[in-house]
């Protein structure tokens, strides 16, 4: 097995995850949240963060892929979509890593077309210095440095997604 390297540790994102949740609120209010959870890689992230938002939220999930192994290929592709309409809905993509940006631009245009009345993005691991495309989160958790990591969510060839805590693979 590779070596790993501890980034953030499961109470340092518990943290910054209850933050970011405080933000969120602060933002939509009473509004209902259309929680849009990008597979697989956010269903931690999404699961934390909507525990910690007393506010009405319904969750949605939706499964793309631009990676291969550690690089993206720059091709999004669709695998599974449970969303329902998202007209009108107040919609907020989570997303575990913004990389190139490829995905979050993708998912933006084709949620667009459902109409949301508002569609806004949080992401909890940021690799700003790798992104490709013009795309920035309107919730951020962390920016990190252009490392491979693994861990509350993230894989690396489908394992360590179980890490609590977010690790770089040496
Ligand atoms: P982007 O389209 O290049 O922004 O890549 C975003 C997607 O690539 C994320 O949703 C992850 O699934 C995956 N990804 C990017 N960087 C990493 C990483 O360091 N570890 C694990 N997955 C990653
Ligand atoms: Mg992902």
């Amino acid at each position: 097995m590779p070596e790993l390297r501890i980034l953030f540790s499961e109470n340092e994102i518990a943290v910054r995850v209850r933050q970011l949740a405080e933000q969120i609120k602060q933002e939509y209010q009473s509004r209902i949240i259309d929680v849009l959870c990008i597979l697989k890689g956010s269903f931690v992230f999404a699961a934390d963060l909507i525990r910690q938002l007393d506010v009405p939220v319904r969750v949605h999930f939706i499964q793309v892929s631009s990676y291969s192994s550690t690089e993206s290929t720059g091709t999004v592709r669709f695998h599974f979509s449970s969303s329902s309409r998202l007209e009108h809905c107040d919609v907020l993509i989570v997303e575990d890593i913004l990389d190139t940006g490829v995905t979050l631009q993708f998912l933006l245009e084709h949620i667009s077309l459902q109409r949301p009345s508002t569609l806004r993005t949080c992401v909890l691991f940021d690799k700003e210095s790798k992104r490709r495309v013009d795309v920035k989160p309107d919730f951020r958790g962390f920016q990190i440095e252009d490392k491979f990591v693994v861990g509350y969510g993230l894989d690396h060839n489908e394992l360590y997604r179980n890490l609590p805590h977010l690790a770089v693979l040496l």
